[in-house]
């Protein structure tokens, strides 16, 4: 892929290479800090933590983007205010750019606080809006899952597709539990109840990247999850996409970097997935 402009650029390698460098990067030093964080700060809500890990981990990035490409955009977890009005804010800030580096440097805080072995790097590149490269590092597995727009999805050298179950009732589900008490985690927690009895079973790991990694890779089925950000779906959305698997929002519309309600599967259940979060949102109370 070309820079589509006139700047000299140091080593000229592609955007691919350079979102791979940075996650095997940040992700190898993350790892050194598993049991090792010395500062642990509460942001939107008493379950929305943050490091200077998190933080440490994100400037690392920045600066590496940075010189490989001076005048790319960057939007990243760690440089915007918390709470949901805010991300909206500093997405709508950015959206225009021509290339956007879309950045969540540790996706499951909560996780590598607690020593519980899953979480991953997460960093996506836009042109124009449309996502072109994502790249998921778990360094725990040492497993990067990529994806270049148009040329598929990979995971240690080997092409990925979604998994082939064409009913809920066969499908093992993923799904999260939010940090937003006020809206995300209730309705996530009513479709939750709804959905369980409908389906094999349900995970949540705590990494929405990872769990949209797993969608690709055909681990499971579907994942959906109310409340997410840009940086934390993004690369996962075209690791989905690659794979031959579906990325909507919850009415059904495509995705898009705004979309902060997702629904992500195989393709097969994504009808009947939709249908079912849909009754569990208007059930009720
Ligand atoms: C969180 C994780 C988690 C999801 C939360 C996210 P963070 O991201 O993806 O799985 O349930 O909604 O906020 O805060 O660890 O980057
Ligand atoms: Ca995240
Ligand atoms: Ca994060």
């Amino acid at each position: 892929m070309s820079e589509g402009k006139d700047i000299p650029l140091v080593g000229g390698k592609s955007f691919t290479a350079v979102a791979i460098n940075c996650a095997a990067k940040a992700g190898e030093w993350i790892k050194t800090k598993l049991g090792n964080h010395t500062s642990l700060s509460i942001k939107y809500s008493a379950q929305d933590l943050v490091t200077e890990v998190d933080k440490g981990a994100e400037t690392m990035i920045r600066n590496l983007v940075g010189t490989h490409f001076p005048h790319h955009s960057f939007l990243g977890e760690e440089g915007v205010e918390p709470g949901p009005e805010a991300s909206a804010k500093a997405l709508q800030s950015v959206q225009d750019a021509e290339y956007l580096w879309i950045v969540d440097p540790v996706d499951g805080t909560t996780n590598f606080v607690h020593g519980f072995p899953f979480f991953s790097v997460s960093i996506a590149l836009a042109y124009q809006g449309e996502v072109i490269v994502g790249v998921v590092y778990d360094p725990m597995r040492d497993e990067l899952f990529v994806a270049e727009k148009g040329k598929g999805a990979y995971v240690r050298g080997r092409r990925m597709a979604v998994s082939g179950e064409a009913a809920l009732r066969d499908s093992l589900l993923a799904s999260g539990f939010p940090a937003d008490p006020n809206y995300a985690q209730p309705l996530n927690m009513k479709q939750l109840q709804a959905i369980a009895p409908q389906v094999r079973n349900v995970r949540s790991v705590g990494s929405a990247a990872l769990h949209m990694a797993y969608v690709a890779s055909g681990r499971v089925s579907g994942f959906w999850e109310v409340g997410l950000n840009a940086w934390d779906l993004a690369a996962g959305a075209l690791l989905v996409k690659e794979s031959g698997g579906k990325v909507t929002d919850m009415q059904g519309n495509d995705y898009h970097l705004g979309v902060r309600h997702v629904a992500a599967t195989n393709g097969r259940i994504h009808d009947e997935l939709l249908q079912a979060l849909q009754q569990a949102e208007t059930a009720g109370t």
